[in-house]
């Protein structure tokens, strides 16, 4: 039985504890939060103490932490959880900082502690079919990769403001599954992004409407199409078409029934938002961490992927702001 903390009590650490809690392999034995009411109330929910970060990562009994903290402690949460012998599922992104991200990679590669990092969707029982009918081969060799991610609504400005901008806080989880399905990142990032939804983003410096595409040097193409706001609820859609064929996974509907009459067709709309959509992801994601960590196997997602994705949405923040493509070099992956 592994006993587990939860840094961070909010939006996503509130998921994880489900998840923490319903797994017969694990624990969880105390949750830290900076706002001692939010972890007061979750660990009361579940039946865990309220600790501090210093007092957790002191204690030899706790094998494991969550980091579901904001994004700009990952860095230094991971570091701390790694030299105190703590195995590690962070939340994604690694950090706002590539410079910063790449620091962390070398300092817990070398503590030897395992570092999982949660990007949820390549557990979502779609995509993964998705992935795995291309790797044996059901469509031949994948030529153009087409991601479609919208959010049903922008978060509130105060979180836009420390986000670290679209491309880092939400496009990271499609650069992700770019390079998850593709096998690595890609050469190349040419993108482009503007304030459509709410002009209050734009003053902020971030966009909230964007595309790009990520290039291989073997000709393979990705397209991604990010939205703040899609009036009609999650979009979440991968198509992937190969030299004999395509693969698409399509969202989820609030129910299945459709209706054909005389004035047309209709369907449900997609479900909500991403607690709705991935619920089962992040479960799955969490067996595939205690997994992993029981068996001695390689962390299904490792910190340099982490990082890789985070070079991605570097190169694309360089891009938007440039209007050139930015190349992905051996160094923004974390190359000696
Ligand atoms: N994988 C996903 O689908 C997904 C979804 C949402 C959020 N996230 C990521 O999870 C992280 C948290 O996002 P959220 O939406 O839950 O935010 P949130 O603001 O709801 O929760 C973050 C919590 O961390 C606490 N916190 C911040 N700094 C702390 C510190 N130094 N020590 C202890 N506690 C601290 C805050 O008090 C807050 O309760 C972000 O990095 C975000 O990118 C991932």
């Amino acid at each position: 039985m592994m006993k587990v903390a939860l840094l961070g009590a909010g939006r996503i650490g509130q998921v994880h504890a489900k998840s923490i809690t319903a797994h017969d392999g694990s624990r969880l034995v105390a949750v830290a939060d900076a706002i001692p009411e939010a972890a007061r109330k979750l660990a009361g929910q579940i039946g865990a103490e309220v600790r501090s970060i210093d007092d957790i990562l002191a204690d030899d009994e706790i094998d494991a932490v969550l980091i579901a903290t904001s994004t700009d402690t990952h860095s230094d949460l991971i570091e701390r959880a790694t030299a105190a012998g703590k195995a590690v599922l962070c939340e994604k992104p690694v950090d706002l900082s590539l410079d910063r991200a790449l620091a962390t990679l070398k300092t817990a590669e070398a503590s030897g502690q395992p570092v999982m990092v949660g990007f949820n969707r390549r557990f979502d029982p779609q995509f993964a079919a998705l992935k795995a009918a291309y790797d044996a081969g059901e469509i031949g060799k994948g030529e153009l990769l087409s991601i479609t991610s919208f959010d049903p609504a922008p978060p509130p400005i105060d979180y836009i403001k420390v986000s670290g901008g679209l491309f880092r806080d939400m496009m990271i989880h499609d650069f992700d599954i770019a390079c998850w399905i593709f096998g690595g990142p890609p050469a190349r990032v040419s993108a482009t992004g503007s304030a459509m939804v709410d002009p209050e983003i734009g003053t902020a410096g971030d966009v909230d409407t964007a595309a790009v595409i990520l290039q291989w040097d073997d000709g393979r193409i990705c397209v991604i199409k990010n939205s703040r706001r899609a009036g009609y609820g999650y979009d979440q859609r991968i198509e992937l078409l190969g030299s004999e064929g395509l693969l698409s996974a399509k969202n989820m509907l609030e129910n299945t029934v459709e209706k054909i009459t005389a004035s047309g067709a209709s369907a449900a709309k997609p479900v909500y938002f991403f607690l709705e959509r991935y619920m089962r992801a992040y479960e799955i994601e969490w067996t595939a961490f205690i997994d992993a960590l029981q068996s001695g196997a390689a962390m299904p997602v490792t910190l340099r992927e982490g990082v890789a994705a985070l070079a991605c949405a570097e190169a694309a923040t360089r891009s938007a702001q440039s209007g050139d493509s930015v190349a992905i070099t051996p160094d923004m992956l974390g190359a000696e």
